[in-house]
């Protein structure tokens, strides 16, 4: 295993769409050593998800983990180390929700997205068995974003308000303890 440099946002590899997985790399050596530097990328970094284009690999491939004692992310629920192999989203309830994001290709920066609050993820897992899996609340947002980056797309695109666009060090000391801001 290896921990690989995360692309950080202005890297244009960040903006491609990535390519399916072919069925013959699904279950490959190569596979699950990408996933294995993956995982230990994310956890180098303290992240609780990250996507293949962010070291590079334009395949349709993530990986998401995070635990309920998460300091970062008290109270937020947990998701055990979950590998996505070409996923599709469906939207399960439009109602949209608001939370912090943050990603670890745009460094020291938090903003305020809005998502749909409800989905439905289906995709392979590292062995290619068809998985489905149903989130709301935190763990869909989570999951969107990671998802997301298959598409080249960044949560800042997603952003509906860039007055909400906040150092780390500034989301700590003004925001972390309060309600989502609403800018007038
Ligand atoms: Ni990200």
């Amino acid at each position: 295993m290896a921990r690989r440099p995360v692309l950080k946002i202005g890297d244009p590899r960040l903006r491609q769409v990535a390519r399916d997985v072919e069925p013959d790399e699904v279950g490959s050596l190569a596979l699950r050593r990408l996933v294995d530097d993956m995982i230990e990328t994310m956890r180098a970094e303290d992240g609780i998800g990250l996507a293949a284009p962010q070291i590079g690999e334009p395949l349709k491939l993530a990986v998401v983990e995070f635990e309920e004692e998460s300091p970062r992310y008290p109270g937020m629920g947990s998701v055990s180390a979950t590998v996505f192999i070409n996923p599709a989203v469906t939207i399960l309830d439009q109602a949209e929700q608001a939370f912090w994001e943050g990603c670890l290709s745009v460094p020291e920066l938090r903003g305020v997205v809005h998502r749909p609050r409800a989905i439905r993820v289906d995709y392979l897992d590292v062995n290619g068995t068809p998985c489905a899996i149903e989130a709301d609340g935190f763990v869909a947002t989570v999951l969107q974003h990671e998802l997301d980056h298959l598409q080249g797309v960044l949560y800042v695109d997603r952003m509906r308000d860039m007055r909400t666009l906040t150092t780390l060090d500034e989301y700590r000391r003004f925001w972390a303890d309060q309600p989502v801001p609403e800018f007038e």
